[in-house]
Formats: structure tokens, sequence, C-alpha cells
């Protein structure tokens, strides 16, 4: 039966060492690399900003011919936690719904510029459109869930938002937040919805 046996020890021409040399170094570099890259992106990798309803009410909600034409006020406090990253915001436009009918819907804040740290208050000033009582059932459903003193409802912002690390922009982001909330019957914000932080969906 033929058997062999490996080398014991296997001697290295210099140029085969010089390689490995040069394979180590190689590696070497690649990794101080990473590590650099990976440092750089943790600390300028942008965080989403937040967003909170500070305040919702449709004054007269329970008022017996529908909602249309009532004011729709809101506040909603924005935050940008990034330390060195500003958001560009294009303008933000508001939709008010009660199940899948709106309420009411219109702009609420013009394009701007958030820098780091910095936070801005988006003032909502809307007119409502619905429901009114030829909306049939969900009127009615409304109208029983306003004399029962807590009306569901949801504000969703969009907007378009881009990043800027100091002298460069990312791309752009479509940026939706949804927040949900009741109202008390007389239209005023329950109370423990008040500063509720809002879902963002980029
Ligand atoms: C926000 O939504 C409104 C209504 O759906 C739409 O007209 C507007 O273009 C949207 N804005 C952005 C920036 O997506």
């Amino acid at each position: 039966m033929p058997s062999y046996r490996l080398p014991m020890y296997h001697r290295q021409s210099p140029a085969v060492r010089c390689l490995n040399f040069l394979c180590a170094v190689l590696l070497t570099m690649v990794l101080i690399t990473g590590i650099i890259m990976f440092v750089l992106w943790l600390s300028l990798r942008p965080h989403k900003p937040r967003f909170y309803l500070n305040d919702f009410s449709i004054p007269n909600l329970n008022r017996q011919s529908g909602a249309v034409n009532l004011p729709v006020r809101f506040t909603v406090d924005e935050r940008n936690p990034n330390q060195k990253i500003g958001i560009h915001y294009e303008a933000i436009y508001g939709s008010v719904y009660y199940g899948d009918l709106l309420v009411a819907s219109g702009p609420v804040h013009q394009p701007f510029y958030q820098p780091p740290k910095g936070d801005t208050q988006l003032l909502g000033d809307l007119t409502a459109s619905g429901p009114t009582s030829g909306d049939g059932s969900a009127w009615q459903r409304f109208a029983g869930d306003a004399a029962a003193g807590n009306v569901g409802l949801r504000l969703m912002l969009n907007s378009t938002v881009r990043f800027q690390v100091k002298v460069w922009d990312t791309k752009e982001h479509n940026m939706k937040v949804d927040c949900e909330f009741s109202l008390r019957g007389d239209g005023t914000l329950q109370q423990q919805d008040k500063n509720k932080q809002c879902l963002l969906y980029f």
C-alpha cells in the first residue's frame, strides 16, 4: 500500500516570504480603514427626527349639524436629535382622519431647515370638511362618539426630508408622521394623549 508523509518543514523562498509580508500589511491596512469607516459611520449616521402631539382641538365638536367648517387646530413638536446633522424639510402637509374618512387636510408648514439639536412647533390650522349629517353612518358614529366623550382620530403629516451632514446633502426621503389620539366630547385632547410620541415612516 503506498503511503506518503507531508513534509515536516517546508522551506519558503524569499519571494514567498515577501509576498506573505505584503499580504499581512495589506490586510492590516484594510482592517484599520474598516474600523475608521465604522467609527465615522457611527458618529455621522443620521437619526430620524421625533414628533410629539402637543395639543389638538376641534372646538364645538359636539354640535348637532356636522363638523363641516369647524376649525381644526393642533400643535406638533418636531425635534432633531442629531448632534451634527441638520434636516431640510420640504413643505409639510397634514391630514386628519376619523377611521378612513378625511376630516380635514391642508398645508401645515413652509419648507424649513432644522439645525442640529433644534426643535420646532408645527402649528396646524385647518378647516373640517366632514363628517356631515349627509355622511350617514359615519356621521352617526362620530356624533355617538362625541356624545360618549371619546372621538378617536388620526393626524398624518407628510413631507420630504434631506439630512445635511456638514457640507454634503444625503438623498431625499419621503416621510410620514402618524399620530393617533382621542378627543373629549367638547373637542379637546384627552389628557393621556398629550405629548404622545407619533410614529414615523420613512
Ligand atoms: C403629502 O400628501 C398630500 C396629500 O396626499 C400630497 O398632495 C402631497 O404631495 C404630499 N407631499 C409630499 C411631500 O409627499
